[in-house]
């Protein structure tokens, strides 16, 4: 989780995640603290607490630095301008873009959801080679023809999104029935 705004959407794929038992690895950026704390009524450690294991940004040699670690993939959500940069540039001066850098090396899944507006030629570039690289930039735009009844209904639908790039996540609406802050 970088620092843009849309909190939620990392905090719900790590409820989603944690409903079907899939190990999460969870690096949270000092901007994304920044971020959860005025957009959102979690602490950092109730975030903390929904993954099975939490790693410091500063933490270059933590496991998904290395390729051998196998993952199913990473998502960045949501990623903030900085963070697609240097993911573009393969900048990796932190665990998270390291990590992401591995995954789009080892051709694993990579899902940024990127969130700014307006964007600019630079971001728009950035986003390009993401995707040539094999990146997904997926922005966590709402559809609005499945008529969703509320911001958190929303937030689901773009995270089960996001999981459905990957193997063996059950992504119906069944499986994420009952969650969201409301069972928080
Ligand atoms: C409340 C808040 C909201 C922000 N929203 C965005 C945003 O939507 N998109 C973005 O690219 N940056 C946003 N920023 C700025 C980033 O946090 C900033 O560029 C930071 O350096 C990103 O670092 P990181 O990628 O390591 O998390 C926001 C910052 C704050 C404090």
């Amino acid at each position: 989780m970088t620092g843009a705004t849309g909190q939620l959407y990392g905090i719900r794929l790590l409820e989603l995640l944690a409903a079907q038992d899939i190990e999460t690895h969870l690096v949270l950026s000092d901007s994304a603290q920044i971020t959860i704390r005025q957009e959102t009524d979690y602490d950092t450690a109730d975030i903390t607490g929904l993954a099975d294991v939490v790693h410091s940004n500063e933490n270059i040699g933590a496991s998904p630095a290395s390729g051998s670690f196998e993952t199913a993939g990473m998502v960045v959500a949501p990623c903030s301008m900085k963070t697609l940069s240097n993911v573009a540039h393969g900048d990796a001066g932190n665990l998270i873009v390291r990590a992401a850098d591995v995954a789009l090396k080892e051709r694993r899944p990579l899902v940024l959801l990127p969130r700014e507006t307006p964007l600019n030629r630079i971001h728009l570039e950035n986003m390009l080679s993401v995707t040539d690289a094999g990146g997904i930039v997926m922005p966590p735009l709402p559809s609005f023809y499945n008529e969703p009844e509320s911001i958190d209904e929303m937030v689901t639908d773009t995270a089960s999104r996001a999981l459905s790039y990957f193997d063996g996540i059950d992504v119906s609406a069944e499986e994420w029935a009952g969650l969201g802050p409301s069972s928080a």
